[in-house]
């Protein structure tokens, strides 16, 4: 099995530095993302019959966010249904991701989230079957015509694999402005076939006019995460100079992510051709989930401390894949010389970026 499949997952458990507890910004998102997820399935619900609707949230992670997608769901087709005066579906929701996910996090949590549910809904709710599917997005998950409706939320951008063609990429983990164009080439032709294969997958598990809500991290002129990526590399090169890692660990390492700009997205989306394109949006979010917006003065966060958030998010991320090639000996001093980076650039630009949020619905 390729290595990425077992060593890619977010820190697992409920301690200070898991998923669970660093993961504000992919619900942020998640919540900005509920109206298109309703319009898709509300839609859905007035073309086609559905008795058993099946669900599937594809690259689930582990904590509260696992859960958000079955919470919503419930939520947008009861309301559905109560307005359409007709009796609400069984539900069966599907929730995958890679097999080093920490699936036993989710059931242990099952029994207080069913019950949250029924005391919310009651009698009124259909019965509700949830499901693990573990294994790669990138290969069939489910039989033909199977799944009613999809939803991926903040997975997307991880690639298959990083790019074959890469070539050297010595003192960085990713691409920088300063990457030669045939690296840039790389990662956008290793985008594009990712991509196209997911949606054409993911067509033929789907029911015909099923639904698809994607977001993933994006990319504009000035906004991006490739930023954060690059303070990485020069944290750890720093760290290389003073013999904290081996220089052959840091040739040989690359994130295997991408975030496509709009139109590099939408081109992949018609030249698969599988899918009617509904919706295309780009929500900017700050690096820090804009933690300080709507707080009052005296509860706002300083620089340090948003920076240290900041750390925390992208340390829940991505420290098994650091951890597995520089070793869990420096993980700490990374992320802490890191953070001080990020204080850095923050006291010089506003830290941002885009996610797409992408509404599909599968061709007759
Ligand atoms: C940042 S988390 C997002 C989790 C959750 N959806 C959320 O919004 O909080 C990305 C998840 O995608 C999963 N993932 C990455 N590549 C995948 C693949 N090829 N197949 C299935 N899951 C994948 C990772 O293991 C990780 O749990």
């Amino acid at each position: 099995m390729d290595r990425q499949q077992v060593v890619l997952h977010m820190n697992h458990g409920m301690g200070d530095n898991s998923y669970a507890h660093n993961s504000i910004i992919q619900n942020k998102v998640m919540r900005e993302a509920k109206p298109i997820v309703e319009e898709n399935i509300m839609r859905l619900h007035t073309i086609i019959p559905i008795h058993c609707f099946k669900v599937a949230d594809l690259g689930c992670s582990s904590g509260p966010n696992a859960l958000q997608l079955v919470s919503n769901v419930i939520d947008i087709v009861h309301t559905t249904t109560s307005n359409l005066n007709v009796k609400p579906p069984v539900f069966q929701f599907f929730l995958n991701d890679l097999f080093g996910n920490d699936f036993n996090s989710i059931f242990k949590s099952l029994p207080q989230f069913s019950e949250i549910i029924e005391e919310k809904k009651g009698h009124k709710l259909g019965p509700c079957f949830i499901n693990a599917t573990p294994g790669t997005f990138y290969k069939r998950l489910f039989p033909n015509n199977f799944s009613h409706f999809v939803h991926s939320s903040f997975s997307l951008h991880w690639l298959s694999q990083v790019p074959k063609e890469l070539g050297n990429n010595k003192e960085n983990i990713h691409l920088t402005s300063t990457s030669p164009p045939r690296m840039h080439k790389a990662y956008l032709e290793q985008f594009q076939k990712d991509f196209k294969l997911f949606l054409k997958l993911r067509s033929q598990e789907l029911v015909s006019k099923g639904g698809m809500v994607l977001t993933l991290f994006g990319r504009e002129e000035t906004r991006d995460m490739r930023t954060a990526w690059r303070l990485f590399g020069i944290t750890l090169n720093d760290m290389l100079l003073e013999n904290l890692i081996e220089e052959i660990k840091l040739e040989s390492f690359n994130l295997p992510l991408y975030d496509p700009t709009i139109e590099e997205a939408k081109e992949v989306i018609e030249e698969e051709g599988s899918f009617t394109l509904q919706r295309l949006e780009s929500v900017i979010m700050g690096w820090d989930g804009n933690i300080n917006e709507g707080v009052d003065d005296k509860n706002k966060l300083d620089l340090n401390m948003r920076a240290q958030f900041i750390t925390k998010q992208q340390r829940a991320a991505l420290e098994p894949l650091l951890k597995a090639q520089f070793g869990e000996n420096v993980m700490d001093e990374l992320f802490l010389r890191f953070k001080n980076k990020v204080v850095e650039l923050m006291e010089e630009k506003i830290l941002e970026f885009p996610t797409l949020i992408i509404s599909l619905i599968k061709k007759a």
